[in-house]
């Protein structure tokens, strides 16, 4: 097949089925590090809970299975048209949002489907950067969530020129992180040496995140916690300081990943009001850093969420 980076934009991949229930739900939210007293996020009996916000990008990966999955399989890249193979060994999540246009049921029940495309597609120097649009949809095709996702190809080539080609891409933050004045909220947490245990129930299998074996030999020096679970940690520390702890505060959330976490590291989340979003919400932007090397986990971040103001009591 030849290879024509611009004629893989645009390309539809087959309908993903996809389901969840609401133990799917609470177990997500442990993945990404709900507390004890979270009641909102970790106990459906609460008038309060509902399901997280950011929970449907897991399902590229669950669709919907009931029990584990082989990652090896799941990841397997279907061949795209234009697009040369990539090794599944070196990609590496790149960036990923996650746009709420209407609350998620509980359960999804029959029909939900994952549709998708490739949004843009990029090449540098150091490697093709395919990016992701997805929307989820239920039996009737009413879409509840826009997610974008960019994978980076590292040392992947087609032509060795430059190339850039997007038809969609995700909300932008309106301006960079203030570096003139300290974040409005600051979020301490705390990784567990099983969070990345936890996480991969929620339907991502990869043996990188459980067997040190593996992580070693892709230079990680062991276990490296899922992007997406730090993803997720992120977005709990938005929605607790900023949201009142309501998983229907948020309505976007998104971010780079530009450094691994390993688990049982602490995180450190520094969120800035930054303008209005849409719809009565407030524009955040957001940065998570490993807390005692400093070094920045998720960059770039940008949210849109419902301010509640804490009341004085
Ligand atoms: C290629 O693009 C990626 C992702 O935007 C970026 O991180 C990287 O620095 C770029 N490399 C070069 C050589 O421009
Ligand atoms: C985060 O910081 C801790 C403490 O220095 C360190 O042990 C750990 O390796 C760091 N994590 C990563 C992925 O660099």
């Amino acid at each position: 097949m030849s290879i024509d980076l611009a004629k893989a934009v645009g390309h539809q991949s087959p309908d993903r089925p996809v389901a969840w229930n609401q133990r799917d739900l609470i177990l997500y939210a442990v993945g990404i590090g709900a507390k004890k007293d979270d009641f909102s996020l970790i106990y459906e009996l609460d008038k309060s809970w509902a399901p997280f916000p950011t929970y449907p990008v897991v399902l590229g990966l669950k669709g919907d299975d009931q029990d584990v999955n082989l990652f090896s399989e799941r990841a397997s890249s279907r061949s795209t048209p234009g697009l040369p193979n990539f090794d599944p060994n070196r990609v590496v999540h790149g960036s990923q949002t996650v746009e709420i246009l209407k609350p998620l049921p509980a359960a999804s029940g029959p029909g939900w489907k994952l549709k998708s495309r490739i949004s843009a597609v990029h090449e540098n120097k150091s490697g093709i950067i395919i990016e992701t649009e997805s929307t989820l949809v239920d039996s009737h095709g009413t879409p509840y969530a826009k997610l974008f996702s960019a994978a980076f190809n590292l040392g992947s080539k087609a032509t060795g020129q430059k190339f850039s080609k997007v038809i969609a891409s995700a909300p932008q933050a309106s301006k960079p992180i203030p570096k003139d004045r300290q974040p409005d909220w600051v979020v301490r947490d705390q990784t567990t040496p099983e969070q990345a245990i936890t996480y991969r129930l929620s339907g991502d299998y990869n043996p990188l995140h459980i067997d040190p074996k593996i992580g070693k030999a892709g230079g990680f020096g062991g276990v490296i916690l899922h992007g997406l679970s730090t993803f997720g940690f992120g977005a709990r520390a938005l929605l607790s300081a900023i949201g009142g702890n309501d998983p229907n505060a948020m309505k976007f959330y998104g971010c780079r990943f530009t450094a691994p976490v390993k688990p049982g590291d602490e995180l450190e989340t520094r969120a800035w009001e930054i303008g209005k979003g849409p719809g009565g919400t407030v524009e955040v932007g957001f940065e998570c850093k490993n807390l005692t090397t400093g070094k920045v986990v998720l960059g770039g971040g940008v949210a849109y969420i419902k301010k509640v103001e804490k009341s004085k009591l």
